[in-house]
């Protein structure tokens, strides 16, 4: 037997070991840093660093805003979708639980008429849409004719009320909020997360007509401040890729929903449509 080849041998085989111990090492290295860095779900048992990795994200995942105050009524803004026609006859709705003053947001019509005019301090203050109409031409196969105006109403409140909003809550002009109510519900929830909270119809046909998932306008939905955000950034892509939804907040739920985001239902949201069911009654006899 070669005596050189056999040291060679030995040299192949000490360096496999090394190169094993290297592999080893490394990968226990990799290991740890998996585990102690990322917020991953995977990690959770490991109970033993659960201490370090509050501190090892915080400068990234900065929560302290949310335990440091408590929700209220000034970090809602509400945007109250209506128009000159109804305006009139519905405001009483809006005034009953309206503060002047203290709540925040606006009423959104399409154009302003004489007969609104003074506007008093009772109501919220309005903003009159963007006119989108040349804009959406092609894209605007709505049965409602004020579904994109209406569905644009978190871009133009965002636009109008950003600082220190925890909460974007739209509704129409007849809803009527127990604002101190509301406020005490939202204060269980996140605002740093992306949050949809609302709730489906009580009219089971409404549901059908719509969908089971989604918060209803006539009801009030809400929506988080960084999910207010994220919505506007791409609203006018999102609002061409939905021509023919009926209502506006189908229209949000899907951009919602693009998101990666679904309802959190919340009961104290109360919605009926009594038209629904003759809707429903007369599109299937159109069919
Ligand atoms: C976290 O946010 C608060 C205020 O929101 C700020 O005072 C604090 O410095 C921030 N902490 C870090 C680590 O960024
Ligand atoms: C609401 O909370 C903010 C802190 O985020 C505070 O500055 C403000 O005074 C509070 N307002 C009321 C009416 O409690
Ligand atoms: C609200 O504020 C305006 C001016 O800031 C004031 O003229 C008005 O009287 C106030 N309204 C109430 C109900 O306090």
């Amino acid at each position: 037997m070669d005596p050189s080849r056999n040291i060679q041998k030995n040299h192949n085989f000490s360096a496999a070991k090394h190169f094993c111990n290297f592999i080893l090492i490394l990968g226990f290295i990799l290991y740890l840093i998996y585990i102690l860095l990322p917020n991953h779900p995977c990690c959770y048992s490991f109970t033993i660093f659960t201490h370090l990795r509050p501190k090892l994200l915080s400068h990234n995942n900065n929560n302290s805003n949310y335990h440091s105050s408590s929700t209220n009524i000034t970090h809602l803004v509400f945007g109250i979708a209506s128009s000159t026609r109804t305006w009139r006859i519905k405001k009483s709705y809006t005034e009953s639980w309206w503060q002047p003053n203290i709540t925040r947001g606006y009423v959104f019509l399409d154009k302003i008429s004489g007969n609104l005019l003074p506007w008093p301090n009772s109501s919220p203050p309005f903003i009159i849409s963007k006119d989108t109409n040349s804009k959406y031409k092609n894209y605007d196969k709505h049965p409602i004719p004020q579904t994109i105006r209406m569905t644009r109403m978190i871009l133009e409140l965002f636009e109008a009320e950003n600082e220190d909003v925890r909460w974007y809550i739209l509704s129409d002009d007849d809803t009527v909020f127990f604002v101190n109510n509301l406020v005490e519900v939202l204060e269980k929830y996140d605002h740093n997360k992306y949050f949809y909270i609302g709730m489906n119809s009580e009219t089971f046909s409404a549901n059908i007509f719509h969908s089971f998932d989604m918060g209803f306008g006539g009801g009030g939905f809400v929506l988080s401040y960084p999910l207010a955000r994220a919505l506007v950034s791409n609203l006018d892509l999102c609002i061409k890729r939905y021509p023919t939804l009926y209502g506006s907040d189908h229209m949000v739920q899907s951009c919602v929903a693009d998101l990666g985001v679904s309802l959190t239902p919340e009961k104290g949201f109360h919605q009926v449509c009594l038209p629904c069911p003759f809707i429903i009654l007369y599109t299937q006899s159109h069919l």
